[in-house]
């Protein structure tokens, strides 16, 4: 997959900005997309995740403007949008890009922070609909837009909880906190493990090239289908067992965080069979975090791998979040003696995998088990080798 270099699409955003609006942006934002290398929908249920914000990642140059107007330009969709801060816009089904720019003003604005007009060119690349969060950088990216230009002095996490607001409440989709969490929290070649309870969450240095290996991120070539009402199928599914667990044990359980293995086990007779593997999938996970993340701090990527094997299979068999085609990109992967693990990441239904890789051997990788996954399923896929970034921050030009 060729890409512009980042400093070429850095000037080519400072161009666009100088040509559209007759001045230099203020500022200019870069806030990354992200790798979930395991924790999969964890976050909604208090869990545990470990991801990282990855070497893609939208870019956002902005400067105030003199009247109440927010001007926006789009360099991937190469189309204008404005509207006023007194009557923002519900829809706008020319420029759907632009949903996720009038839901953070308008949460921004309702949650108390006094917003003007303002000029922006936006520039993403990391691939939409794949599992890599791109909605996301894009809200943490605009979150750190207002923030910088009118002073509004959020922290990360406050900036982090507006960005999923504005997806939960404007945009319509229920996700959880990881996803902009990592956007805006990430750090520099490590994962942050986040308790998506309290948000205390600490960095943990990946060490993986310094071992010999690689994340790789391949795109499978299957498209996100049903994603969303699936997603938010998930969510009911999960909240139907604490609901049941709790008249079960007699006492309130407010998700399930509060629930361990031994307690599920005792209750799998009285519990409908789909519920419970769908719990059975949220426990065991928050498990497999917490030894991952030991694993990794042992360094023990052999561990490290099993684990995520063991994710990619609770996501296939309990929580049905896999494809035909993914698992089999994923089982072609494990069974190369190069890779250590290999699973689906994301909220599942297509999108990427997420395989570590004796670096030696990637070129294997894509020469042997690619070929093959393309001839088998006849997708077309994309590789690459991604590098752990830190979340947020500002550009200097
Ligand atoms: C999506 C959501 C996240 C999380 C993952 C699944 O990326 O945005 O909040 O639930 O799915 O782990």
């Amino acid at each position: 997959m060729m890409q512009a270099s980042y400093e070429r699409r850095i000037n080519n955003l400072q161009e666009t900005f100088l040509e559209k609006y007759g001045v230099q942006p203020k500022v200019i934002v870069r806030a990354p997309g992200r790798v979930n290398l395991i924790g999969e929908h964890t976050d909604y249920n208090e869990g545990f995740v470990f991801p990282a914000a990855i070497d893609r990642e939208m870019i956002i140059a902005a400067a105030p403007s003199d009247d109440e107007i927010v001007s926006a330009y789009s360099l991937d969709y190469h189309e204008d949008v404005s509207f006023s801060t007194d009557e923002i816009p519900n829809n706008d089904d020319k420029h759907h890009w632009s949903a996720y720019l009038r839901g953070v003003v308008d949460v921004v604005t309702k949650n108390g922070g006094n917003i003007g007009g303002l000029n922006l060119v936006t520039s993403g690349n990391v691939p939409q609909g794949a599992g890599l969060s791109s909605s996301a950088s894009f809200e943490v990216g605009l979150v750190t837009v207002l923030d910088a230009l009118f002073s509004l002095n959020l922290s990360k996490k406050e900036l982090a909880l507006l960005a999923q607001k504005a997806e939960n409440e404007f945009v319509g989709v229920q996700c959880g906190i990881m996803d902009q969490f990592v956007s805006a929290l990430g750090e520099e070649d490590s994962a942050i493990q986040i308790d998506c309870r309290s948000l205390e969450y600490r960095a943990v240095p990946l060490n993986l090239e310094k071992n010999g290996y690689s994340i790789v991120i391949t795109h499978s070539g299957v498209h996100r289908g049903l994603v969303d009402s699936e997603y938010n199928a998930r969510r009911n599914e999960c909240l139907e067992g604490v609901r049941l667990l709790s008249q079960l044990r007699g006492a309130h359980l407010s998700s399930l965080r509060d629930v361990s293995l031994v307690d599920l086990s005792q209750h799998k007779e009285s519990l409908p069979e789909r519920i419970y593997r769908r719990c059975l999938h949220v426990v065991s996970e928050n498990q497999r975090v917490l030894d991952a993340v030991a694993a990794l701090e042992n360094g023990d990527i052999q561990r490290f791998g099993y684990l995520m094997n063991e994710s990619h299979e609770s996501m296939k068999t309990n929580y049905e979040i896999s494809t035909p085609e993914i698992d089999v990109l994923v089982k072609l992967t494990q069974a190369l003696p190069a890779t250590s693990g290999s699973r689906l990441t994301g909220a599942g239904f297509g999108g990427c995998t997420v395989s570590i890789i004796r670096s030696s051997e990637v070129d294997n990788y894509k020469n042997i088990v690619i070929p093959r996954y393309e001839k088998e399923t006849g997708n077309q896929t994309s590789v690459y080798v991604c590098s752990a970034k830190k979340g947020a921050s500002f550009v200097t030009p």
